[in-house]
């Protein structure tokens, strides 16, 4: 059957209504008939069929959810709270700002903003190919651009007047964390806004979660690439990663979402 449909997906998507091609698709979906996430969207994919405003699943899953408006829900709360933390912390945005999610990934958050500060020139980047595919398809005025572990950004994505990194810098290495903090202070405008999420080891359930013993952070910094986790420890972000980078600490909140991460809103060198 799954060949079948694979083989015949356009024959049968256009001498079907949506009407029942959709809930026979849903229908073999929830059966479990097609195992793979991949196989039910790429058939969505070729038939033109699939919701232009939300991510499939295959790339949902790797954001920890299939749910797309569960992505959305919590790219509107993200939203809210950078718009609302930045311009707490004195910076005062334009209305054309141009804004940067380093780390996009489906572009939850750039889609809330989409809607919330509609004048803003919107920039994503992510290291992954597929939510950056579905972007580039499906929301192109978002600028989604595929980049490298290492700097530097797309040429596009310069006079900036924030960037934000939500759950990025919570698994990279010292070397990369260091080499992308100079290239944001070279991209930002002078005095503009940096929102970046980090851990730090007083957050006792990630340290449990990922039984990091404190004595491992003595440096201020630990990094574990099979753990996939970065802890950081705020005085050192402030004293060996944001001032050699020539960034001000402006302030550290405690966000409302992904398990309470700490935000430290940074400002960028004025020349
Ligand atoms: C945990 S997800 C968070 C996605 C999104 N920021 C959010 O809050 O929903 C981290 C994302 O950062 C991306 N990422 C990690 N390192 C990166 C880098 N050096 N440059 C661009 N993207 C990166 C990953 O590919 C992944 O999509």
């Amino acid at each position: 059957m799954i060949q079948f449909l694979l083989q015949h997906h356009s024959k049968i998507h256009s001498a079907l209504p949506d009407s029942v091609y959709v809930p026979m698709r849903n229908l073999i979906w929830r059966q479990g008939v097609l195992r793979s996430a991949t196989i039910v969207d790429r058939l969505g994919e070729l038939t033109g069929i699939e919701k232009d405003d939300d991510p499939p699943r295959n790339v949902c899953l790797r954001y920890g959810t299939t749910d797309a408006s569960k992505l959305a829900e919590d790219g509107v709360i993200k939203a809210r709270h950078i718009l609302g933390e930045v311009r707490d912390a004195g910076f005062d945005l334009p209305a054309e700002a141009r804004v940067l999610d380093f780390g996009c990934g489906p572009g939850s958050v750039l889609r809330a903003l989409q809607e919330l500060a509609p004048n803003f020139s919107l920039f994503g980047c992510d290291l992954q190919r597929q939510p950056i595919r579905w972007l580039r398809r499906h929301h192109p005025m978002l600028h989604p651009k595929r980049t490298s572990p290492t700097p530097p950004l797309p040429a596009i994505h310069s006079d900036l007047d924030l960037i934000y990194a939500i759950s990025v810098f919570t698994h990279m290495s010292l070397e990369h964390a260091q080499l992308w903090l100079e290239h944001f202070a070279e991209r930002l405008r002078p005095g503009a806004a940096l929102y970046l999420t980090f851990i730090p080891p007083d957050h006792a359930a990630f340290m449990k979660k990922f039984r990091i013993d404190p004595s491992d952070l003595r440096s201020g910094f630990y990094y574990s690439q099979t753990r996939n986790i970065t802890i950081i420890d705020p005085d050192f972000l402030n004293e060996r990663l944001a001032r050699p980078a020539r960034f001000e600490w402006v302030c550290c909140k405690t966000a409302p979402y992904s398990n309470g991460q700490r935000v430290a809103i940074l400002r960028a060198p004025a020349s």
